[in-house]
């Protein structure tokens, strides 16, 4: 029975992540690595030989949703609902619902035998599930590859950082950047698709780099502006910083201050380039609780139409992992309905 999610951490202050207990090596042959550099990151970091203890991540790439909810918090200081809401959200799509394993990368057998199609179980890099278009140093699946790190791309990122950021990348830049990107993408990806999910996680993911990426320590004029050396060291080599500490509190997405800057709708590019068509039927960043029905009923309906057995009972649990997981409004209440596709029991 897939375990309940880990609670928030204990000691939730800023700390040394990248310490003697954590070092770094490169992955090995057969490492799965993806399209998410905080993930990437976790992985490649830890004790030489395979013993969990001092991992954040299992170096092999494949991980349960409770050890990315802790590796997350641990070496981030993700926000506890902001941790399972993302993990709930990439295991019910990309994960193994009976072995509880997910890839952070390819589709591989090491998540065990998979259930019957449609189900895919395809790891983060599977296109079009978590992983999505116009990300800030991957390229869109149409273009071939849409998980590994991408040189062009971070000499985009670091120009933007240049122009707008006097050097750092930091929420000015990300406004821009994620603006830029999604209209590189209408222009020369006649399949961009930037719907529902990817609607969110896209402005979610533009506020990651200021937010996670910059050293607890920092305070004032520095906080929230991440220099290159870091962002290179993340993006492309999935490596700490040396010395890096953590954010000093519990940190969240800012999807909302990105988006606000350059507001722009969900939709896809159809029949071609330059024909982006506004489709809010799967919900998106303004519509949170349209986008929660939707990915219920639809996606996950869709990857698992008659589940029975564990898979069935695992879905049950997992989906209401994800419902506990949804943002609450101000007063701390629940804004959406729990919907049921495979009833209650
Ligand atoms: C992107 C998964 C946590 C930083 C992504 C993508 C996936 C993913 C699938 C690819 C989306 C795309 O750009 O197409 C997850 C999961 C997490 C998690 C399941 C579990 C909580 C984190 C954390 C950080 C982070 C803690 C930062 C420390 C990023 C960034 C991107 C990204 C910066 C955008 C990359 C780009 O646009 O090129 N993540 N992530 N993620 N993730 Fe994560
Ligand atoms: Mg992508």
């Amino acid at each position: 029975v897939p375990p309940p999610p880990p609670g928030p951490l204990a000691f939730n202050g800023t700390k040394l992540v990248n310490d003697e207990d954590h070092p770094f090596m490169p992955p090995r042959k057969g490492d799965a690595r993806g399209p998410c550099p905080g993930l990437n990151t976790l992985a490649s970091h830890g004790n030489l030989i395979d013993l969990l203890c001092d991992q954040y991540l299992p170096r092999n790439g494949i991980a349960t949703p409770a050890q990315i909810i802790n590796a997350v918090q641990e070496g981030f200081n993700m926000e506890n609902e902001i941790a399972r809401f993302t993990t709930y959200t990439a295991h019910l799509m990309d994960g193994n619902l009976v072995t509880d394993l997910l890839s952070i990368g390819p589709k591989t057998p090491k998540t065990g035998p998979d259930p019957p199609p449609p189900a895919i179980v395809g790891g983060l890099n599977n296109h079009g599930t978590f992983e999505g278009d116009a990300s800030l140093s991957r390229a869109d699946a149409f273009f071939g590859d849409n998980h590994s790190f991408d040189q062009e791309l971070f000499d985009q990122f670091r120009n933007f950082s240049a122009i707008y950021g006097n050097g750092f990348f930091n929420m000015t830049v990300a406004a821009e950047l994620r603006f830029h990107r999604i209209q590189q993408s209408i222009a020369t990806n006649p399949e961009f698709s930037f719907a529902g999910l990817r609607h969110i996680t896209a402005y979610a993911e533009a506020s990651f780099p200021p937010i996670f990426f910059v050293d607890g320590r920092k305070t004032g004029a520095e906080a929230g502006q991440l220099d290159m050396a870091a962002a290179e060291s993340f993006f492309k080599h999935m490596m700490y910083p040396p010395d890096f500490h953590r954010p000093a509190e519990p940190v969240n997405s800012d999807a909302q201050a990105v988006f606000e800057v350059h507001p722009f709708q969900p939709g896809r590019n159809v029949g071609g380039v330059n024909n982006y068509t506004v489709d809010e039927s799967l919900g998106g960043l303004l519509d949170f609780c349209g986008f929660y029905e939707n990915f219920v009923n639809k996606t996950i309906k869709g990857l698992y139409p008659n589940p029975t057995g564990v898979l069935k009972r695992n879905l049950n649990i997992n989906l209401d992992f994800l419902f506990e997981a949804l943002p609450k409004a101000g007063d701390g209440s629940q804004p959406c309905t729990q919907v049921f596709p495979y009833g209650h029991d």
